[in-house]
Parts: C-alpha cells; structure tokens; sequence
C-alpha cells in the first residue's frame, strides 16, 4: 500500500506541472473588437466553453465590425475538443446560387464586368455563417443559441461607436453603398461616413438575429427573413431562390495536418488554400536551419518556398466537393524535395520560369480572425469574411443582413483577375452550389510544451502571415511577437516580395535586388492577427491582438 502511494507520489512529482496544466484553468479569448471579446469572455465566465464562446463572438463581430465578417457572410471555425483529442473544421463557406453560370459575370464583348461581381445583390454567395452558428451551438456547445446570440441582439438593438477601423474601411465602400438608401441609412450618417464614436443601431439585423435565436436555421434560411432575402436581391438583379437558402448545408472538414521540426499543425483544409500552402511552404523550408540565416537569406528562402506554393494554389485549388485536389501529391515530403531543388540561394527564380501564367496580386485586407480558448482546454481559432469592406454594401430592405460579395472569389473567366488581381483556372471556376476558393487559415499548432491559436484576415497574404506567426511561435516567441512582427510576401505573380514599411532596411532590401527580387515596399500595413497561446508546463495563456488597428482586443481570464 505504501509502495503504491510512494509510485504514485512519484509519478505524479514525475509528470508535474506538465501535466497538471494540461487543463489550463485559465481561458482567454482575442479579437478585432472588444465588444465582441467581452461577448466571449463572458459566455466563457457563465461555464460556457470555447464553442459557445465562439458563436457568442462571431455574431458579436457580425454587429460591431460589419465591414469584415457577419450574418450575410460565411467563414471556417476550427476546433480542438480537450476531452477526445478531436480536431474539425466548421465550413460555414457561402455557396453559389444554383442559377450561377460560369460566365454570369462576363459583358457582351467577354469582359468581366467588375461591378456585376463586387456589388450589389448579384455578387452575393449564399451566406454560410448564420448556419455555422447554429451547428457549433447545437454540436459542440453547451447552451441555448439563444442565450449565445444574446449579447450580438444587444449590440445590434442599442448600437455601439464607430472607432477608426469601422470608418477608414466604410470610406473605401461609401460611394457603392450610397446606390442603396436603405443600407446607407444602416451604416451611415445621413450621406456621410459618420465620425467616431456616431452610435450604429441596427434594430433589422437585431430582429433577424432574434429570428436566428428562436428557430434556429429555419429562421434565416426559410420563413419570413428568407422571403425578404430573396425578394430583397430578386429586386436588385440578383439569382437567390428560397431553394437556394433551404439547402445551404454546414460541412464538417478534417484538416490539414502538418509536422515541422516536432510541432504539429491543425490548419483549414479545402475550400481554403491555407493549409495546404502552409503546409507545403514548411515541408519545402525544413531542411534548412533558419535560425542560423541572416535576414536577408531568410526572406530570399521564405520568399521562393512562398513563391512555388501559391502557384499551386492558382493550378490545383478549389471546392474539393467539385475538383480532384492532389492533396497527397501537394503534402507529400518528396512534392516538397522535388521544388526545393529549384531554390537557389544566391539567385531568384524569377515566377516566369515556373510553368502556368497565372497574374496573382494581393487579395482583401478585410475579413476578421478571433481565437479563443476555455479553461478545459478547448481552443478555436476562426476565419470569418464577407470578402471586400462591407461586403457587396447592399442589405436587402428588412432583414438588416448586409450581403457578402464573395463571388468575386471565384474566377469569373479562366485567367481573369478578380478585384484583387487573383486569377483562377477551372478548379475555381463558378458553379452552380460550389463554394469558392479562400485564403483564410485558421490554425492550432501544438508543440512539445506550447500550443498556439493563430490566424488573421488579409487575402492572399493570409497564409504567408500565418506561416510567419507559426515560425516565430517554433522560434520561442509569444503572442505579441507574433502579432507584431513587420511582414514580407510573395505569391508568384507579381513577381515580387512585397514588404511592410520597416520590415527591412536598404542594404537588406538592395541585397535581395541583388540576387534578383524586384521588392516593393507597401505604403500600408496588412493583417489584424489576433493570437492566444498556452504553455502547457507552466499553465500560463497569453493573448495578444494587432497593433496595426486600434479596435483588436485580447483578455485572458482565470
Ligand atoms: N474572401 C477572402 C477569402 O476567403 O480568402
């Protein structure tokens, strides 16, 4: 009997903190808003766990950050359950109207009409997040739907302050919104874009979320909200039938998994191109000893790695519901050897030379990323969009529900840039029910003593972002590291690593000219990460949100 206590004491002095703190107890949650990390925190301080809080927070920003996520828009929730090791993507990604053509969007002369495809009723994709909400509550959390969307009805039904991020974006957008009274009523002052702190109450939305909370998908996909959906963008040109919202249909995925130098990585899988180009770029860059590079040959390595895998993204990538994606072939260590051989160090391998013609420019800067986690050790780390600021600017009368305008990910003809200069081939190409191609990258990456919640909005740089973060989190660094750190890009075409200001000096900057890099050097600031991390030793979690947006807002809580 002693014995037995003796190897019990032991074992226990054995596994330690370590294991102990396998249940963090405490919990933390990271945003764009803060309003909406309240929502969260809260949710998770009545015994919630990170599934509640996420939907509490996602509906939350779908009130209070209008121009990057919401109701009419969609996104992917990944999760990580403690109790079983289980980890799911959430696809809550819009879907194509079942009347969608592969040349909607094309003028008599073949020309892709850019406003057809940015704005206005006939840019939407069926929204997937009010569905997604539903299922997280139903599947994964542990109170009623209605008491998580409780603080968003709030929100929406009292209002709350425009800060500078809802205001410099709603500029880029104002002058398509003001085509339609009734939605530039919602989010402007009179014909203006209100000043900061000018209160937003949004009495439709919160009538259509009360909807949502009381009868669940029926509420917004049929009945009275759905009728005004449709009658709302029938009126504006646009193809959305009742049929359209009665089927819309949430996907469990199985991520992409990776391991880099004994981290493992939970990442999207398809209809995102995140994971598996991170998982790529990081199978390519292995073998090389990062920490002993200098700057300038670890931008060159990182840039060339990002370089071949966003040409793959361009080639292979799309709604696996409709393509064959070489998903093997793409994660597959000898893929990766085969284009490592290609790098040079001292040389850059100008985009031009790989084969395909792809013309890739950056993506959205809006979207929105939260992550979270409980005391029990839950985590979730979402990626949620309504594409461009504020989406296609149009709500249908009545429903408060502000449009998505994520056709425009979609390509509207082979070859042809959409708003961002991203092109796609037929993997990505419109059909009727396909989801189309995202960027967005919510990750979990689980080392041998921490474990990081990672992800951010920013289009095409998403996953290059991400895959920064999660080499600085193997590095040693937290999340304010992450968060912060100044940032470079390549994505093929243009042939260029584009650069925040002050991510390089010149003699950096004039060495990889040198070795033959066009590099260009942005004007302004991309991404809004917003990260939490967990040392599992010590049981301490860290939160941290961009310093680039004032709005960001990270709490841990015990
Ligand atoms: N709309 C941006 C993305 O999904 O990547």
């Amino acid at each position: 009997m002693m014995r037995s206590l003796i190897c019990a004491a032991l074992l226990l002095l054995f596994l330690g903190p370590a294991h102990a703190a396998e249940k963090p107890g405490q919990h933390a949650v990271a945003t764009a808003h803060e309003l909406a990390t309240r929502a969260g925190m809260d949710i998770l301080e009545r015994g919630g766990n990170a599934f509640d809080a996420a939907v509490a927070v996602s509906a939350a920003l779908a009130v209070v950050e209008p121009a990057s996520s919401g109701i009419g828009g969609g996104g992917f929730w990944l999760l990580h359950r403690a109790e079983d090791d289980f980890s799911v993507m959430i696809d809550g990604r819009e879907t194509a109207p079942a009347a969608a053509e592969r040349d909607m969007y094309l003028d008599d002369e073949g020309e892709v009409d850019r406003d057809l495809a940015i704005n206005g009723a006939l840019a939407a994709g069926i929204p997937g997040a009010p569905a997604a909400w539903v299922y997280l509550a139903e599947h994964y959390g542990s109170m009623e739907l209605a008491e998580l969307l409780a603080p968003a009805i709030e929100l929406a039904e009292n209002g709350f302050p425009v800060d500078q991020k809802y205001q410099t974006l709603l500029n880029f957008r104002a002058h398509v919104m003001l085509r339609w009274p009734e939605t530039s009523e919602i989010f402007m002052d009179g014909e203006d874009v209100p000043e900061i702190g000018y209160n937003i109450r949004q009495p439709d939305l919160a009538h259509t979320l009360r909807r949502l909370a009381e009868e669940g998908f029926d509420g917004f996909y049929k009945g009275e909200v759905a009728e005004r959906l449709v009658d709302g963008t029938r009126a504006e040109g646009g193809i959305w039938t009742l049929e359209d919202l009665a089927g819309y249909q949430v996907v469990e995925r199985e991520p992409i998994r990776a391991t880099y130098r004994g981290y493992e990585l939970i990442t999207a899988s398809p209809p995102s191109s995140g994971g598996i180009a991170i998982a790529q770029m990081l199978n390519i860059i292995e073998p090389f000893d990062l920490a002993a590079m200098d700057q300038v040959d670890r931008v060159h390595l990182l840039s060339e790695a990002m370089r071949r895998v966003y040409r793959d993204r361009a080639l292979y990538l799309g709604d696996p519901d409709f393509v064959d994606i070489p998903t093997e072939m793409l994660l597959s260590p000898h893929y990766a050897a085969g284009l490592r051989t290609t790098i040079r160090m001292d040389r850059a391998l100008p985009s031009a030379a790989l084969a395909a013609d792809p013309d890739l420019a950056p993506e959205s800067d809006n979207t929105t990323h939260f992550s979270l986690m409980d005391g029990a050790g839950n985590l979730v780390s979402a990626t949620l969009t309504v594409n461009l600021p504020y989406g296609a600017a149009y709500a249908p009368p009545g429903t408060g529900v502000l449009l998505n305008n994520e056709m425009d990910d979609f390509s509207a003809a082979p070859g042809e840039p959409n708003a961002y200069g991203l092109i796609g081939f037929a993997a990505n190409a419109i059909e009727p029910d396909k989801r189309m191609l995202s960027s967005m990258s919510p990750t979990i990456v689980k080392g041998p003593e921490r474990t990081a919640i990672i992800g951010t909005p920013g289009g095409a740089r998403i996953i290059t972002m991400v895959m920064l973060g999660v080499l600085d989190f193997i590095d040693g660094n937290g999340p304010e590291s992450w968060v912060s750190m100044p940032r470079f890009h390549h994505q093929y075409q243009p042939d260029e690593i584009s650069l925040e200001r002050d991510t390089l000096d010149s003699e950096q900057i004039e060495a990889l000219e040198h070795r033959g890099h066009e590099v260009s050097i942005r004007g302004r600031t991309w991404g809004n990460m917003h990260a939490v991390m967990w040392d599992r030793r010590s049981g301490q979690v860290e939160a941290a949100h961009d310093p680039r947006w004032e709005s960001g807002s990270a709490e841990v809580g015990d």
